[in-house]
């Protein structure tokens, strides 16, 4: 069973910058269960990679449109991706089982309460007030 399900009501935002690399989050992280020791650190890696990517161009796009509260949203982003970080220090270090805990508890966790909380307040700031949307 996937450790997360894409719902388009409670994920969605209609917007597709945003939602894209949303999915591709989903997936990696449902990839990342059931994952072998050494497929960790490449996973882990992949993981990273594109949380950069992603949270930091949601943190662009909150600044181009002036998002009230997007500090608190930036950091919530910002703590994810060090807490990322962190593990794959550990797991560099051997301690897989960190690695799988996080995988299965704390991702699909952070990703549902961000949805819930910082992202349904910047998407709905978004379909109020931006004109693109
Ligand atoms: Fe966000």
């Amino acid at each position: 069973m996937a450790l997360i399900h894409w719902s388009e009501s409670r994920h969605g935002s209609k917007i597709a910058e945003l939602d894209e690399p949303k999915k591709k989050f989903v997936e990696l992280v449902n990839a990342m269960e059931g994952a072998e020791d050494h497929q960790l650190r490449p996973m882990f890696l992949r993981l990273l990679s594109h949380l950069e990517l992603w949270l930091e161009r949601e943190d662009r796009f909150m600044e181009e449109w002036g998002v009230p509260h997007r500090e608190h949203h930036h950091e919530e982003h910002a703590q994810l991706i060090n807490e990322v970080r962190y593990l794959l220090q550990r797991i560099e270090n051997g301690l897989y089982s960190l690695g799988h805990t996080y995988i299965k508890a704390r991702l699909p966790e952070w990703f549902q309460a961000h949805a819930d909380d910082m992202d349904a307040e910047l998407h709905s700031y978004v379909s109020a007030n931006v004109s693109a949307a």
